[in-house]
């Protein structure tokens, strides 16, 4: 992916080079591309958002899903309020996605569902013959997770995983120093999910959410590819190195309770729900090349807003996204840390260099901008995806594998290949 993006980036590169430098106006107008025609299945917070930004990329849009209705209402009047077609509604139930993928005039769906659906509705959609971008996680089960492999290599259809702090800029920026060098080979690296998200169990009548579902149903690393993903990434997973092994450990869990007592009156249902989840859960995770990575997931624990964090350290320097800092041996001035910033201009990805400015308010730093333009490039264009189904599955197994080596007292637990050995090509 690594080449890839960057070839991609220099195709982009090049047709604006080819503005500047006065291409005929009849060849740029062949190359004007043909509206995607999207179909959008869970337009909750995300799916809407997602919509938004697909919308103001050009898309067509003929169709839209959700069980709730006054979300898919709302979905259609943006579509109406901004295109001037009213999109067909599904609501008939969780399976309705299917009758709206018989459709013949889809090329490609979002999937912004809760994310016990996201592989089931993927893979539907591949097999249906459209393109799909899941969000995040794509899965939560290894079965899932062969399915989606399997799916996509069956049908040959673009599957991308919205994972979108691959796109922060800082990230892109950390990922061309590891990309050329400037850490020297990765040994170790730190990433997590820390995010008190307590209030996200429940809906604003007390009922659980996706998430309050899932905290009570499961345990282990919930919600792994934010912070896996951008580190993945920079070490070349699945290209050159891949996931091998884990074990996985977790703290008692306390807080969800004691915010559920707080919020909730002692005869509310909310009050009966046993939750599953600990307050923090840490894997350690191998790589085929000898890398630990050290992974924390913590969405229950009191504390200010944060987020996903990434460190990496090589042979010959260190990046730390808590200290916003880097240092490389031989460049960075004695022993002291350097502001990240220090080196933006150097290794600012061309993504951000062509596109900053349309991605500016789009969402997670511009992130979000990215995900979508990267996935409606890759449909309109051909594969593989930026992030692609064999990431989507390597990162996401995380979840399955962590809750089983806790339920089994930190057993090692073996992540399956993915690639069937294609890692091996770089
Ligand atoms: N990448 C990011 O930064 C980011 C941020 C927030 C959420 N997410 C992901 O987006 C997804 C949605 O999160 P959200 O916060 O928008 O949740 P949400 O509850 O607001 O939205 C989910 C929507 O899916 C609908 N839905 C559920 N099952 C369905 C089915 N079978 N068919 C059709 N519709 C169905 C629900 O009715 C709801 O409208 C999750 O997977 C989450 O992990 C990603």
């Amino acid at each position: 992916m690594n080449t890839r993006i960057h070839r991609r980036d220099a195709l982009r590169m090049g047709a604006a080079a080819g503005l500047a430098a006065g291409v005929a106006p009849a060849v740029i107008a062949q190359a004007k591309p043909k509206p995607i025609r999207l179909g959008v299945v869970g337009v909750g917070g995300r799916g809407t958002h997602l919509l938004r930004l697909a919308i103001n990329a050009g898309v067509e849009v003929p169709a839209l899903c959700d069980i709730k209705e006054p979300n898919l209402n709302r979905a259609i009047g943006i579509v109406e309020q901004t295109r001037g077609n009213k999109p067909e509604g599904y609501s008939k139930g969780p399976k309705d996605y299917l009758r709206m993928l018989e459709r013949d005039d889809l090329d490609a769906i979002i999937c912004g569902t809760g994310m016990q659906v996201h592989a089931e509705i993927c893979i539907a959609a591949m097999r249906a013959g459209k393109d799909a971008l899941s969000e995040v996680a794509a899965a939560m089960t290894l079965d899932e997770c062969w399915g989606l492999v399997r799916a996509q290599e069956e049908t040959g259809r673009i599957y991308m995983m919205s994972e979108n702090c691959c796109y922060w800029s800082h990230m892109l920026m950390v990922r061309k120093m590891a990309e050329e060098g400037l850490f020297g080979d990765i040994t170790y690296a730190e990433c997590g999910y820390v995010h008190d998200c307590r209030g996200l169990a429940f809906d604003g009548q007390g009922e659980l959410t996706w998430r309050g579902e899932m905290a009570r149903d499961y345990g282990g690393n919930l919600y792994p590819t934010h912070d896996l993903g951008p580190i993945a990434k920079c070490m070349g997973i699945n290209r050159g190195d891949r996931l091998v092994s884990l074990v996985a450990m977790e703290s008692r869990s306390d807080s969800i309770e004691g915010y559920v007592a707080k919020r909730f009156p002692a005869d509310h249902p909310a009050r009966k729900v046993s939750f599953n989840l600990a307050d923090s859960t840490n894997v350690l995770i191998r790589t085929a090349k000898g890398v630990l990575i050290d992974q924390r997931f913590d969405m229950y624990s009191a504390r200010p807003a944060s987020g996903p964090y990434h460190a990496l350290q090589g042979v010959k320097g260190s990046y730390d996204s808590r200290l916003k800092s880097i240092w490389i041996e031989g460049r960075s001035s004695g022993h002291k840390w350097e502001p990240q910033e220090t080196y933006a201009e150097e290794f600012e990805h061309p993504l951000w260099t062509e596109l900053a400015e349309k991605a500016k308010g789009s969402g997670h730093g511009g992130a979000d901008f990215f995900v979508v333009y990267d996935f409606l490039e890759t449909v309109r264009n051909g594969g593989p995806a930026p992030v692609d189904v064999y990431d989507a599955a390597a990162w996401s197994s995380i979840i399955p594998l962590s809750g089983k080596s806790i339920a089994e007292g930190g057993t090692v637990q073996e992540i399956p290949d993915f690639t069937n050995g294609k890692w091996k090509n770089g």
